[in-house]
C-alpha cells in the first residue's frame, strides 16, 4: 500500500532508477504514481525549482523514454493508494509547499491534518489538493521559515500522529530527510561512496545493493554531503544503526519465465515448505515452551495470515490438546482485558508490516505480553518488536493473494503443534513427506485439469466452499483466494452451518467446492455436498478419493495432518485461472495491496 523509494549517488539517471523501481513496489498495489527529481546540469546548491511528474494508473504504461527527464543525481518516487482525495493527478505524490520550497512524499495517514490545515489557512496557506499529505509539506515550509530544513522536519514529525513513513528534500541543497513511525522505511547503501536509495521495501533496489539498514519508529535518516546520519525522534538524539547484508537475490523477486508473480509463486511451494521447516530446533521447542508456559495464547494475522491462525487453532487441539485462542488483528484490541504479562501473543504475517496486526502487539507489548512472530520479511517491524521470531523463509511474495507464504506459515505452525506434543521431529517428517508430495502434484498435466475447471465455471456468479475441523478456515481462505483474483463472488462455510442459512443460496447449477480430506471430518462433509447436490448444487470435491458425489473431482494426496496445507493449493491454482481467463491481473487485484499498513 503506497510505495516510496528515492536515489542520490554518482549515476545520472536517477529519475529511472526510481521509475524502475516504484514499477518493483507495484506488488503494494497503487492507484496513482510520481516522482520529484533535481535536473543535473542544474548548480545543485543554488535554489532551483524541483521538478515534478505525476501520472495516474500503472507505472507499465509508462512508455515515454526517460530521456525526457534529462540527467539527474537526485530523485524521489511515490506511488499512491488513494486514502484523502480521488485517484487523480493532483492528489499523487510528490506534493509541494505554498512557495514551492519543500517536496515530500509520504505512506500512512496523518490523522490530525484538519487542525493543522485550518492552523496554515490563517497563515494564508493555500492547498490544491484534498490529501493529508499536502499539509505535511506546508506544516514543514512554515517551519522552514524560521528553522533550518533539518529542525523543520524534526518539529513537523512531533506534530504528526497517525502511522507514517515520509521522504521530505528541499530547493536549496541535496539534503533528503525520511522519517517513519508504523511504516516501513529500509535504507540501501550503495556499491559507489555517496550512493544511497531509500525505499518501502527492499525489491526496489536490489538490483543495485544488499546492504540495507532499517529504520525503526520514531526514527529519521538524513542523506547529506554524500553521508548519512541517523536521528531518534523520541530521545532526540544522533544514533548509529548497523548495516545488513541481506541474503536476497534480484531472480527472487522477478517474475522470470512465469507471465505473473502468482503462478509463479503458486509453483515455489515445490520448495518453500522444505525451506520454512528447516527450523533452529532450538527456536521451535522455546516457542513451544512459550506456549506450554503462557497464561493464554493468542494467534494474531489478517486476511490470508488470519484464516492461518484459525486453522493452527484446530491443529493446537487436536495435535497438542492445547487451546489457543485467535483473533483477527483489527478485533484483538476488543480481548485486551484478557492480555496481561502472562500472555503469550503470536503474530503470523507475510510483510511484518500491517497495520492492524501492529496494533496488536503494540496493544500486547503495553500489557507486558511476550510476542512472538512468524514473519516472511526480515527485518520487518513485526519481527523486530518481537522476543522470538520465526523466519518463514518463503522468499519475497510480491503477488497480492497470498499463496507459498501461506503453506509456509501453516507448515510451520503444524511443526509448533506437534512440538508442543513432544513430536517436533514427527511433525517434521510429516511435512517433509507432505512438501514431497506438493512437488508431485505441481505439474502441467495438474494444471490443465484445473484450467478445463475454470473454462467450466468462468462464468458463474456466486460459488462456494465448504470445510469441517481444519478445513473450515481453509474454506474460509479459499474464498478470499476466489474473490481476490477472479472477482466472483465467493464464500466459504463450516460444512454443518449450510443447512442453518446460507443453503437457501443453491440453485441448479451452483459451483459448491468440498474440501474433503481423509480423517473424522470426511463422512460428514460428503453428507454435507449430498443436501447440496440433492438443491442442484454442482460438487467440485478436493479430496485423495473420488466420491459418487462429487461432479467434478481434484484429486490430492492423502497427507493427514497437513490437508489443510494440499486443500488450498488446487484452489490457489484455480483462481489463478479464472483470473487469467476472466482478463484480471492475478498479481495486482483492483481495490487491494499487499501490504496494508493502513487501519
Ligand atoms: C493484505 C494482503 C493479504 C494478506 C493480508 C495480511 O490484505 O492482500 O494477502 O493476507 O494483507 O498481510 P500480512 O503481510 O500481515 O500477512
Amino acid at each position: 500500500m503506497c510505495g516510496i523509494c528515492a536515489y542520490q549517488g554518482p549515476e545520472t539517471k536517477a529519475v529511472e532508477i526510481v521509475i524502475e523501481a516504484l514499477k518493483r513496489l507495484e506488488y503494494r498495489g497503487y492507484d496513482s504514481w510520481g516522482i520529484a527529481y533535481k535536473p543535473a546540469h542544474l548548480d545543485q546548491n543554488k535554489p532551483q525549482e524541483i521538478e515534478i511528474y505525476k501520472e495516474v494508473g500503472k507505472i507499465g504504461d509508462f512508455k515515454s523514454s526517460y530521456d525526457q527527464f534529462g540527467k539527474s543525481s537526485f530523485a524521489i518516487g511515490h506511488s499512491r493508494w488513494a486514502t484523502h482525495g480521488g485517484v487523480t493527478k493532483r492528489n499523487a505524490h510528490p506534493h509541494i509547499s505554498e512557495n514551492k520550497e519543500i517536496v515530500l512524499v509520504h505512506n500512512g495517514i496523518f490523522e490530525n491534518y484538519l487542525n493543522f490545515k485550518k492552523y496554515l489557512e490563517k497563515k494564508a496557506h493555500t492547498f490544491k489538493t484534498e490529501t493529508d499529505t499536502e499539509v505535511i509539506a506546508h506544516l514543514i515550509e512554515e517551519h522552514y521559515k524560521t528553522h533550518s530544513f533539518e529542525d523543520s522536519v524534526k518539529l513537523a514529525v512531533k506534530e504528526i500522529e497517525g502511522r507514517y513513513a515520509i521522504l521530505v528534500i528541499n530547493n536549496k541543497d541535496n539534503t533528503m530527510i525520511a522519517a517513519r513511525k508504523g511504516s516501513p522505511l529500509i535504507i540501501g547503501v550503495g556499491k559507489s561512496k555517496g550512493e544511497y536509495f531509500i525505499a518501502s521495501d527492499i525489491p526496489a533496489f536490489l538490483p543495485y545493493t544488499n546492504k540495507v539498514v532499517y529504520l525503526d519508529d520514531n526514527q529519521m535518516v538524513i542523506v547529506e554531503n554524500q553521508k548519512i546520519r541517523f536521528f531518534d525522534n523520541s530521545t532526540q538524539q544522533a544514533i548509529e544503526k548497523r548495516i545488513i547484508e541481506i541474503d536476497w537475490d534480484i531472480e527472487s523477486a522477478e517474475k522470470g519465465d512465469f507471465d505473473h508473480f502468482m503462478l509463479k509463486e503458486i509453483m515455489e511451494q515445490k520448495d518453500t515448505l522444505s525451506r520454512s521447516i528447516n527450523q533452529d530446533p532450538i527456536t521451535i521447542n522455546k516457542v513451544a515452551r512459550a506456549i506450554e508456559n503462557a497464561h493464554g495464547t493468542y494467534l494474531v494475522g489478517c486476511g490470508t495470515a488470519g484464516k492461518v491462525c484459525m486453522v493452527a487453532e484446530y491443529l493446537f487441539a487436536k495435535i497438542a490438546h492445547k487451546h489457543i485462542n485467535f483473533s483477527f488483528g483489527s478485533e484483538f484490541p476488543y480481548h485486551q482485558q484478557f492480555i496481561n504479562n502472562k500472555t503469550l501473543l503470536i503474530a503470523v504475517s507475510q510483510s511484518g508490516e500491517t497495520a492492524d496486526t501492529l496494533e496488536a502487539l503494540e496493544v500486547a507489548q503495553k500489557k507486558g505480553a511476550k510476542i512472538i512472530s512468524i514473519v516472511n520479511v526480515e527485518g520487518s517491524t513485526m519481527a523486530r518488536m518481537s522476543d522470538i521470531v520465526i523466519p518463514i523463509k518463503a522468499g519475497p511474495e510480491k503477488a497480492v493473494a497470498s499463496t507459498k507464504a501461506t503453506t509456509s506459515q501453516l507448515a510451520i505452525l503444524t511443526m509448533l503443534a506437534y512440538a508442543c506434543d513432544g513430536g517436533v521431529e514427527k511433525g517434521k517428517q510429516l511435512l517433509i513427506a507432505t512438501a514431497g508430495q506438493i512437488n508431485d502434484m505441481l505439474n502441467p498435466r495438474y494444471e490443465n485439469h484445473i484450467r478445463k475447471l475454470a473454462r467450466k465455471i468462468r462464468k458463474i456468479e456466486s460459488m462456494y466452499i465448504i470445510g469441517r475441523g481444519a478445513n473450515f478456515p481453509m474454506a474460509l481462505e479459499a474464498a478470499i483466494k476466489l474473490q481476490e483474483v477472479s472477482y466472483i463472488h465467493a464464500e466459504g462455510f463450516a460444512g454443518g452451518e449450510l443447512k442453518h442459512g446460507p443453503i437457501a443460496l443453491i440453485s441448479e447449477g451452483t459451483p459448491v467446492i468440498a474440501l474433503v480430506p481423509n480423517d473424522e471430518t470426511t463422512k460428514e462433509i460428503i453428507s454435507n455436498a449430498t443436501e447440496i447436490k440433492a438443491r442442484g448444487g454442482y460438487i467440485i470435491g478436493v479430496s485423495s478419493e473420488n466420491h459418487p458425489v462429487f461432479d467434478y473431482w481434484i484429486r490430492v494426496p492423502d497427507t493427514g495432518a497437513t490437508s489443510p496445507i494440499i486443500n488450498i493449493i488446487p484452489i490457489q491454482i484455480l483462481a489463478y485461472q479464472l483470473a487469467v481467463l476472466r482478463k484480471n491481473n492475478p498479481d495486482m487485484p483492483r481495490n487491494l495491496a499487499k501490504s496494508v499498513t493502513v487501519k
